[in-house]
């Protein structure tokens, strides 16, 4: 199929504007968009129609018993949910628009095609000007995963997206890269007591702060029980063609191992130490200066270590509080849970 694709980086403002009509006209006629948002680009569908969900699902070869995040431009959501519990109305004063999902009861105007059968609904308002502009061209809520191929690191650019989707949708926008990299906190808010699904840029810390008492229901580990509790968790995710290894322990010791086990074909990503990216003259070291700057890149890293033909890909852990614990969720699945403890 035909992709239209427009780089809204430099456009006059009136410009941009019919784009976003042009693209909201997709939208409501069924169609796919792919659009930028603050944490990873999204492939965007009517989420109110079963047709143009299942759209997502084709475009991304994703299988559809995985629910999708609607994307709202306010936070005008009663029509989509039974209930707008109290601890809901203030994270979204708090954090919306940002990255932050929440999933409540869904109403019967959000179709099951949209929620995987569930009852339930993820939703979030994207703080990112062309999400919110070609939401609102689109007259209601747009249903969107991250726009990559099933089982890719979600795309963080333009570029990216294109490599990924060019051919199997109606139109992709893009934007500068994605500010935060990693993709929202999903935190469950339709039992009784709030369960983080997904940890991302509002940290668990931040969420017990506002709430008190909010289970970890993001952890690894519930992916061997078979009983995820975000359906997608139980999906291969971020996975370069490379093999992900983590190093974990005292942060000398990792890289001195990390250096001695490496081998020719090895890219070796340090986190913590400077104030920039450090490069090494071979490219074979990344050293990021903080956990803001390793989400930021980490999934265009990936990618890049893939272009490069990279065989392995080495990596340094992080100590599992606040965005660390938001970056570990992604590199263990990464590694496919293969991680080396250093003394
Ligand atoms: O930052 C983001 O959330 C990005 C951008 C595009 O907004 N979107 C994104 O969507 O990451 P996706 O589909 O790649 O990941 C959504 C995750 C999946 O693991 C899915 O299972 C879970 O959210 N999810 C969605 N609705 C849910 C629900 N009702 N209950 C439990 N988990 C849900
Ligand atoms: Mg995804």
């Amino acid at each position: 199929m035909e992709t239209k694709s427009y780089d809204l980086r430099g456009m006059a403002s009136g410009q941009r504007e019919e784009i976003y009509q042009a693209a909201g006209e997709v939208i409501r006629s069924g169609g796919t968009v792919v659009f930028p948002t603050e944490t990873v680009y999204g492939l965007g569908a009517d989420g109110l129609n079963p047709k143009a969900v299942a759209k997502i699902f084709e475009a991304k070869g994703r299988p559809s018993d995985n629910p999708l995040i609607l994307h709202v431009a306010d936070r005008a959501i009663d029509d989509l949910v039974t209930e707008v519990p109290r601890q809901a109305q203030v994270l979204m004063d708090k954090y919306w628009p940002g990255p932050l999902t929440l999933v409540l009861k869904k109403s019967a105007l959000v179709p099951l095609a949209t929620t995987g059968g569930l009852e339930t609904v993820g939703l979030r308002m994207p703080d990112q000007p062309a999400a919110l502009a070609l939401i609102r061209a689109a007259g209601g809520p747009i249903a969107a995963p991250s726009a990559n191929l099933s089982g890719r690191p979600s795309p963080t650019t333009f570029q990216r997206c294109r490599e990924d989707l060019a051919g199997r949708v109606d139109m992709i926008l893009g934007m500068d890269s994605s500010r935060l990299g990693l993709e929202s906190t999903i935190l469950d808010l339709s039992g009784p007591v709030p369960e983080l699904l997904r940890p991302g840029a509002i940290t668990l810390e931040m969420l017990q702060e506002d709430l008190g008492e909010v289970l970890d229901a993001s952890g690894n580990g519930l992916m061997e029980t078979g009983q995820p509790r975000a359906p997608g968790m139980k999906y291969r995710h971020y996975a370069p063609r490379a093999k992900v290894v983590l190093f974990s322990g005292p942060q000398e010791s990792v890289r001195r191992a990390m250096a001695q086990q490496a081998g020719e074909n090895c890219l070796r990503l340090e986190i913590g130490g400077g104030c920039e990216v450090f490069y090494s003259p071979d490219d074979r070291l990344l050293r990021f200066p903080d956990l803001e700057s390793a989400a930021h890149d980490l999934f265009e890293t990936l990618r890049w270590a893939d272009d490069r033909g990279f065989a392995q890909i080495y990596i340094q852990a992080v100590s599992e509080e606040g965005l660390g614990r938001t970056l570990m969720n992604r590199l263990v699945k990464a590694s496919g849970h293969d991680i080396r403890r250093v003394e």
